[in-house]
């Protein structure tokens, strides 16, 4: 009898740990929730594919006024995972509220939802202000409401301006803007460094980014330019692929040794990468401050020419290009300093440049194919 009840108590002591166990097991494999706006965009999608890969739940909402809803079958193809989605403007306050109320436990947020192009800021300069503003303003606005504490914000190099000293660190002068776009990347971090210091329920990691270029290796997401495109990259794949005559280098008269402009070029791979370890030290609590800057570049600089030549190496073909005069507004020469993202982060930009114009060649072929 005695030996029955013990067998018994062990069976149900054993049970209990096993019940134990497996809630310890079901707890560390609670996937965290971030909203990611603006994800089906050039860098979103890549950075949603890393975030879902890392183990993370996505929520997207995105207006596709600069992406196509097709991105989300390439997101679900490459990790096996379909992200919510929403299309919704982040101007729409209400339908952020009804999105944030259905996800209540959405943990952290990265803001990519923004318009981009320099040209066409100087032209309409308001919607620009409205735009990235405005939907910052919600964001921040329904944070605390919601309980989120955690935000991603992409920033630019542009900050910058034409730094007096090269490589920039995140310490360096922020120089008056030279477009209404770059005016919104830098009121938009004074936005929230006011809102952060306000409060000390929210905490921020503003990544400032250098130029990404490539696609994801899969090639089942990349650049999608509407139109004409106004960045050196797709321009270049596109006239390489003859879509357009030639490629026109914007000036070769600034002082820089081949005369062209200098950026430091980084794949997009990498710099998606760099968000899942933000959103990883936020939600772990290892911020050193509130509120933190990275650069997230590559350190190296390469002129206008030097990349095109980079590019015709890496995949043996040719650039038809002319050189042409100044365009307005250019920054001569801006390479980043990214030694604190390497060290606080533990974050480095990985790929080969001559991977990266590969897979974004490949990229090119593949919209080619499509059309
Ligand atoms: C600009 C913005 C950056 C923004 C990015 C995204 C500034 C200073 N930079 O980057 O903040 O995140 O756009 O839209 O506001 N080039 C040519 N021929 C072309 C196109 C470009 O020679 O057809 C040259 C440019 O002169 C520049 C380099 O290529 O030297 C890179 O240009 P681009 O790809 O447009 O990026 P940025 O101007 O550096």
């Amino acid at each position: 009898m005695c030996d029955l009840r013990c067998e018994i108590f062990a069976n149900r002591k054993s049970q209990i740990t096993n019940h134990k166990s497996q809630i310890t097991n079901h707890k560390s494999q609670i996937t965290m929730k971030i909203l990611v706006t603006g994800g089906t965009g050039y860098i979103g999608s890549h950075t949603v594919v890393e975030l879902q890969q890392a183990g993370y739940e996505i929520v997207i909402i995105d207006n596709l006024s600069n992406s196509n809803i097709e991105v989300l079958d390439g997101i679900t193809k490459i990790t096996g995972k379909k992200p919510y989605f929403y299309q919704a403007d982040c101007l729409d306050k209400a339908a952020l509220q009804n999105i944030f109320s259905e996800h209540g436990d959405i943990r952290g947020i990265i803001h990519f939802a923004a318009s981009k192009a320099v040209g066409e800021s100087v032209q309409e300069p308001l919607l620009y202000y409205r735009n990235n503003i405005v939907s910052l303003l919600n964001l921040l606005d329904l944070m605390p409401q919601y309980g989120i504490e955690a935000l991603v914000f992409s920033s630019s190099c542009t900050v910058y301006g034409q730094p007096e000293i090269l490589p920039v660190t995140e310490s360096s002068p922020i120089q008056p803007a030279l477009s209404p776009y770059g005016n919104t990347k830098q009121i938009c971090e004074e936005i929230i460094r006011d809102t952060v210091c306000a409060t000390d329920k929210l905490k921020t990691i503003i990544l400032r980014y250098f130029n990404p270029i490539g696609a994801h290796k899969s090639v089942l997401i990349g650049e999608l330019p509407n139109g004409v495109p106004q960045n050196l990259i797709p321009y270049l794949t596109q006239t390489a692929a003859g879509i357009r005559k030639e490629l026109s280098v914007f000036g070769n008269d600034y002082d820089t040794p081949d005369g062209s402009c200098i950026r430091d070029y980084i794949s997009v791979v990498d710099l998606a990468k760099a968000h899942v370890v933000a959103v990883e030290r936020m939600l772990a609590g290892k911020q050193k401050s509130e509120i933190e800057y990275f650069n997230i570049g590559t350190g190296r600089g390469l002129s206008v020419l030097e990349l095109i030549n980079a590019f015709e190496k890496a995949t043996n073909v040719k650039v038809p290009y002319k050189i042409v005069g100044r365009r307005e507004g250019d920054i001569e020469k801006v390479w980043a300093d990214p030694s604190l993202a390497n060290t606080e982060l533990g974050w480095t930009a990985q790929e080969t440049i001559e991977d990266t114009l590969r897979s974004t060649w490949k990229w090119q072929l593949s919209l080619r194919n499509c059309n």
